[in-house]
């Protein structure tokens, strides 16, 4: 576990205190769409109001351009104002006022000191809450933490301590799936935690980089070239055998929600029909391996789970994770939101926040934006 001061170790009667939370949530067209983060983020707010605090929050929405509104945070503030019993202020006023989207400024990305500077001025105390984004080195989230005296809020405190529990003296039977469509974005994850795991059960569109790698032919399936040759080398090495693929996947004559689709053992899978889930066997088999186990984590959709045709793998996983009385945790928007669609997601022994800072923690890599807390300790 890294090490920082959180909200225990000081006192914050009467202080100004910045907040940084991940506020960072679906939006289009000014309409909101899971506001999971924004739920996450409130209780470390309303302690700080009841605390005594004058309390304001940044975050970043989205990747702008520039000052572009559809990236505007005001939705997300009237959101928290509704969610909460504390009054929400957007630029003003309010027992917690959200600023505007700090990647509107250019310094954000850049960590700038100026902007860095003029974000801190006027706090005593600077809150480190947004685990989604500690494994960006932006003004925000390093550069900020540098000028002013800086904590580990509770939600960050609270993911960090789940997910440790992943990389230190897991309980076993200790199982890890994996799914999405990238396994470009997962390599890392999969190295780091194959030699800690008993089983890794990979689905999802990076499936089929694997399959490739082991010489299946997988149709017109999502295909990341340049990694088969790194995922052959793990499939072929020593931890190897626990990498468990599907035996059977649903298959689409073409990308969309209302394809033609069957289902086939992947030997089968025709010249340009393309994988868009796990089958129903591969569910089973997931299913049974996860029964059994005493530690999951998580992270990516077995499927195309939006559609229904092509949603059953995630569900069966989903319902399996629920069900036993394992530790588990659940990373990255869709998996996070395939939970909660089902309305599962309290069932689960950790829902993260995080996406890709999930996966760098897990990768074993030091997270900037917790690393730079280290100064104040
Ligand atoms: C996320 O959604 O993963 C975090 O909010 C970080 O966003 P980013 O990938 O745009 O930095
Ligand atoms: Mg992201």
């Amino acid at each position: 576990m890294p090490n920082y001061l959180t909200l225990d170790d000081v006192e914050v009667e009467g202080l100004d205190v910045l907040v940084r939370s991940d506020l960072n949530v679906p939006i289009e067209n000014g309409e909101i769409g899971d506001d999971f983060r924004i739920r996450a983020a409130l209780p470390t707010l309303e302690r700080l109001v009841d605390s005594g605090a004058k309390v304001t929050v940044c975050s970043h929405l989205g990747r702008p351009d520039g000052e572009d509104p559809a990236f505007s945070l005001r939705p997300v503030a009237e959101r928290m104002g509704e969610l909460s019993s504390k009054e929400v202020g957007f630029e003003t006023g309010g027992q917690i006022t959200v600023i505007e989207n700090t990647r509107f400024q250019p310094g954000e990305v850049e960590n700038d000191p100026g902007y860095a500077a003029a974000l801190a001025a006027g706090f005593a105390l600077f809150v480190q809450d947004a685990f989604g984004s500690v494994h960006r080195a932006h003004a925000s989230t390093v550069g900020v933490a540098e000028l002013v005296k800086s904590v580990a809020g509770p939600l960050l405190d609270q993911e960090l301590t789940a997910l440790s529990r992943f990389l230190e003296d897991p309980e076993i039977p200790y199982v890890v799936v994996l799914g999405g469509a990238k396994v470009s974005d997962k390599l890392g994850v999969i190295e780091n935690l194959l030699p800690r795991v008993d089983a890794m059960l990979i689905g999802g569109g990076m499936c089929f980089t694997l399959l490739k790698a082991k010489n299946v032919e997988i149709g017109g399936s999502l295909v990341e070239e340049d990694m088969v040759e790194s995922v052959r080398a793990l499939l072929e090495g020593p931890e190897g055998g626990k990498i468990i693929l599907p035996s059977d996947v649903i298959i689409a004559d073409r990308f969309a929600e209302h394809a033609e689709h069957r289902q086939v053992y992947v030997k089968d899978i025709p010249n340009g029909w393309i994988g868009l889930d796990i089958g129903k066997e591969t569910a089973m088999l997931f299913e049974s391996v996860i029964r059994t186990a005493e530690t999951v984590f998580w992270n990516g959709p077995m499927g195309v789970f939006e559609w229904e045709a092509f949603r059953a793998g995630t569900e069966a996983v989903a319902r399996a994770i629920v069900g036993t009385s394992a530790f588990t945790a659940v990373g990255g928007g869709d998996s996070v939101a395939a939970l909660r669609q089902m309305g599962i997601d309290d069932a689960v022994s950790h829902v993260s926040t995080g996406g890709g800072a999930g996966l760098e923690f897990l990768e074993g890599r030091a997270l900037p934006g917790v690393q730079v807390l280290e100064r104040w300790v």
